[in-house]
């Protein structure tokens, strides 16, 4: 099926904040943003209101008022393009929160595969992914790449409901032939092949050419997986082009088992690149623990890296050398790892991103022995971050054509940002409880976008858009 155009044109006006490189935010300013039916940016003119549009750019598009809808923006208001959620776990939302002091492979045991086992029921699975995919529209993320689990019909839901709610999303049916437990594992390499592509040909049948939903070959991760089961799905992606997410490097005791499962492999990077699922469409989570060696390896092979710096605290993984990553030439985006990470929000990945990297920087960190000044520069700034969370999160998915900043043929996946004037009613008003962002006025746009990446959450995501369509408005 191909996907239905939206009803109407759609002319956005007022002020536009996107990145324009990995360190500078750009702000455009009284400015025009149409969108046609298809959901692409069409004309973006800067010094221009309702009026001056009506007379200039209708004409040249072909544009009538009464086909036309106009969303402005008021007073402490911006358009920010969708957040590109790089990597989360549909079938782990019920469990955000929970992970009391467990390790990556005690929490696999105790809380995620009782969780993700249970999602063999459709009405569970149901419940579940709709309220993911809810609550993550609601937070921003138009871009969501998703594990499920390894049943087929409860991953093809998934897909389902991604393109009926209209979230851009990549669905991965998650292969593990090992490792899990005896109720929560593929029967076998060729079973879980099979089941990969049943899958896929779902998705095929409710979006043909993946313009919404795409399916994303998934091996849980090089313990989870037999030599024989890697090797299938690196032929898989061989065969179909497909983009390919898996962990890596997560957890030292999760080194040391892939040490011990693969001994002819000369490091964990190096089992996905023997089979094959090492190359420019496959995203690695965390990346924390890489050798120089295997993040060189990644950076030849054009490997991408999602970051996730809840989950790492969480779970106490570790803390990501993102800089380090960036200066290699890999491209990385955010990812909130739920239920790793504790929080549905990639703003709340993002602002974790920066405190993660100030830690990387403190004086009494042993680290890797260099110095104050070399450990300085691992601190990634506002406007880094929120490059991660949108363009870097696009280029991780290989959507950077399409989404993650505002220009002219690129598809409008963006969200309405506002923030609380403080009001003089609510200076006389001791009862007032306020806004969660509250601006006086004298801020800089510098300084809102900072207050907004650090107390900011989804009372501040008024309407959410992904391909011109409006997927979310927030009653409140
Ligand atoms: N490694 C293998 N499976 C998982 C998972 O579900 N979450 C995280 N964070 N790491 C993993
Ligand atoms: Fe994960």
């Amino acid at each position: 099926m191909t996907l239905p155009n939206n009803e109407k044109n759609h002319l956005f006006l007022g002020t536009f904040i996107h990145s324009k490189r990995l360190d500078e935010l750009q702000y455009l300013h009284d400015t025009a943003i149409c969108v046609n039916t298809t959901g692409k940016i069409v004309a973006i003119e800067p010094e221009c209101d309702q009026s001056k549009a009506e007379a200039s750019l209708y004409p040249k598009l072909g544009w009538t008022t009464h086909d036309v809808i106009v969303t402005a923006a008021k007073e402490g208001q911006f358009f920010f393009p969708g957040f590109i959620d790089t990597h989360l776990h549909a079938p782990q939302y019920p469990n955000v929160g929970i992970f009391g002091k467990s390790t990556l492979l005690d929490w696999l045991n105790t809380y995620t595969f009782p969780m993700e086992a249970s999602m063999a029921s459709l009405s569970k699975a149901r419940k579940v992914y709709t309220r993911c995919v809810r609550r993550t529209l609601a937070h921003g993320t138009t871009t969501a790449t998703y594990f499920a689990t390894i049943h087929v019909e409860s991953t093809n839901l998934l897909a389902d409901l991604c393109l009926s709610m209209g979230q851009r999303a990549f669905i991965g049916r998650v292969c593990m032939d090992q490792l899990g437990p005896d109720y929560y594992l593929d029967e076998s390499a060729e079973q879980g092949l099979a089941a990969t592509r049943a899958n896929i040909a779902h998705i095929r049948s409710i979006d043909r050419d993946f313009e919404l939903v795409s399916p994303i070959i998934t091996p849980r991760f090089a313990p989870a997986c037999s030599a024989d089961m890697l090797r299938r799905l690196g032929d898989l992606a061989a065969e179909t082009r497909l983009p390919v997410q898996t962990h890596v490097s997560e957890n030292v005791s999760e080194i040391a088992l892939v040490r011990e499962l693969f001994p002819d492999s000369p490091h964990y990077t190096g089992v996905y690149e023997q089979a094959g699922l090492l190359g420019d469409r496959t995203i690695l989570a965390h990346a924390i623990h890489l050798s120089d060696e295997e993040a060189d390896l990644v950076a030849r092979r054009k490997a991408k890296v999602a970051h996730c710096p809840c989950s790492n605290s969480a779970i106490t993984s570790g803390e990501a050398r993102v800089r380090w990553l960036l200066e290699k030439g890999i491209d990385v985006g955010l990812g909130t790892d739920m239920s790793g990470g504790y929080s549905p929000s990639v703003l709340e990945a993002a602002r974790l991103a920066c405190l993660v990297s100030n830690h990387l920087a403190m004086p009494n960190k042993q680290a890797d022995g260099c110095s104050q000044s070399e450990k300085e520069k691992s601190k990634l700034s506002v406007e880094e971050v929120l490059y991660l969370a949108t363009r870097g999160g696009a280029e991780v998915v290989g959507l950077s054509s399409k989404v993650g900043s505002f220009e002219v043929g690129m598809d409008w996946d963006a969200q309405l940002i506002g923030l609380d004037m403080v009001s003089e009613e609510a200076v006389d008003d001791y009862t007032d409880d306020g806004g969660n962002v509250e601006i006086f006025g004298w801020e800089t746009w510098e300084d809102l976008v900072a207050k907004w990446l650090f107390n900011g959450d989804d009372r501040n995501t008024k309407k959410v858009w992904v391909r011109g369509r409006l997927v979310h408005e927030r009653r409140s």
